[in-house]
């Protein structure tokens, strides 16, 4: 069948490949410990129970039909009162939007902002962005970033891609990595937008930034920063990608919004018009109810925080332990998000039935089978299939699911030679 060139080139998503794989295995009646998916199991996470009641009450109120293209107003009403309140953000309720997720509204930044060939500059290690450029044509540029920097792009990195780039995206708490930007570091790169942008002419299209804080309020102790907060000069550079997914588990319910200047809004609504891709209506209700409540949403978010860093602390001092064993593994810090990065530096070694672990997806399927237990490698984020480092993401896993995995993660390391 003959198919488009974009439809023959597209690449699937390595961690839904390697989702599959382990579903396949558990049908079979394996026990794996899926730390893949950045999802929640909801018999473990479940979205607050007031969010449900408002969605159910919702539909019995009739909300069945579209809503508006850029979404309803009390959501949006609402979003610009979550800014001012918890973020210090000034935005009208028509630098906002609202669609299906935050997926649809990052599809539609690329397609607002980026013409085909034009350079986009994201980190690797970061989710989809090598994807989204080739939806739209872009020319990717992946800057390889490094532990010592937590895996966050620096200023120093990104100076030399800067020049005559359309777009910069950027992410914190970043997936996979789980980390974060400090605000001196988010600072100078900042400038270093300003100063690009100070470059070019008036008929030139800017260097545009697209910041994605949809694990913003799922921190751990560390705040979170934002370029316009940091630089208020580069409000009119800025799109901001937001949604309920990540901090309230409600990953199926499919409400994200993003924010910024009102006419780069106004062009990806009218993108996402054509798409349809619009929250569904009675679930945009029940979040502009829900959300607005500080007090409800503040009650929610301390266990929902402390559940996911109790699972991602346990990991965390497990890989340490076994480090301090003498085993070739380390784990960074846990700063926000529901990921740990992990490192498991056994590429080139030899399973006790003679295989090589040639690649880190080698050690990936290795460790899913001697310890049922499933992890994504950084190749799937954009780096190298070289580098021994993995994403574990903790929400379709309970606390004692991570327990009882450590010492099969040892034994298997053990097994190999
Ligand atoms: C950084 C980041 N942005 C956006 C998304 C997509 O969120 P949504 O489910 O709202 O489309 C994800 C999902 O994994 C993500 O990790």
């Amino acid at each position: 069948m003959q198919v488009s060139n974009l439809a023959n080139t597209l690449i699937g998503s390595e961690i839904i490949k390697i989702g599959n794989e382990v579903n396949e295995m558990k049908r079979k009646g394996a026990q794996i410990a899926n730390l893949t998916i950045g999802d929640f199991d909801p018999s473990i996470f479940p979205i607050p129970e007031a969010l449900e009641s408002e969605i159910v009450k919702a539909y019995h109120e009739g909300h069945t039909n579209y809503p508006p293209a850029d979404g309803i107003l009390s959501l949006r009403e609402t979003v610009t009162r979550i800014l001012s309140d918890r973020y210090q953000l000034n935005y009208t309720i028509n630098d906002i939007l609202v669609a299906g997720g935050s997926r649809p509204l990052i599809y539609a930044v690329y397609l607002a902002l980026v013409d085909p060939g034009d350079k986009v500059i994201y980190p690797a290690p970061s989710w989809n962005n090598n994807h989204y450029c080739h939806l739209s044509n872009a020319n990717g540029i992946a800057i390889t970033t490094t532990v010592e920097d937590n895996f966050m792009p620096t200023a120093a990195q990104l100076r030399p891609h800067l020049k005559g780039a359309t777009l910069l995206a950027l992410c914190s708490p970043l997936n996979p990595t789980g980390t974060m930007f400090t605000a001196e570091q988010l600072e100078e790169i900042c400038d270093l937008v300003i100063e690009e942008n100070q470059s070019r002419g008036a008929d030139e299209k800017p260097l545009y930034i697209m910041y994605d804080q949809i694990y913003s309020l799922l921190t751990f102790g560390r705040a979170h920063v934002d370029p316009v907060s940091l630089r208020p000069a580069l409000k009119d550079y800025v799109v901001y990608i937001d949604g309920i997914s990540k901090c309230l588990a409600a990953t199926g319910v499919r409400v994200g919004w993003a924010f910024g200047p009102a006419s780069i809004m106004a062009k990806m609504k009218a993108i996402l018009g054509h798409i349809g891709a619009w929250a569904p209506k009675a679930e945009q209700v029940a979040v502009a109810n829900y959300f607005g409540d500080h007090t409800l949403v503040d009650g929610f978010l301390a266990s929902f925080k402390a559940q996911v860093q109790q699972s991602l602390d346990a990991l965390y001092e497990g890989f340490k332990e076994l480090k301090n064993e003498g085993f070739a593994v380390d784990a960074v810090v846990p700063m926000g998000a529901i990921y740990l990065t992990l490192k498991i530096d056994y590429i080139g070694k030899t399973t006790p039935d003679g295989q090589l672990l040639q690649t880190s997806a080698d050690v990936n399927f290795y460790l899913i089978k001697a310890a049922q237990t499933a992890l994504v490698p950084f190749s799937a984020f954009g780096n190298s299939e070289n580098m021994p480092w993995f994403r574990a993401s903790i929400g379709g896993c309970s606390l004692q699911d991570i327990k009882n995995m450590m010492s099969r993660i040892k034994a298997a390391l053990s097994a190999l030679h």
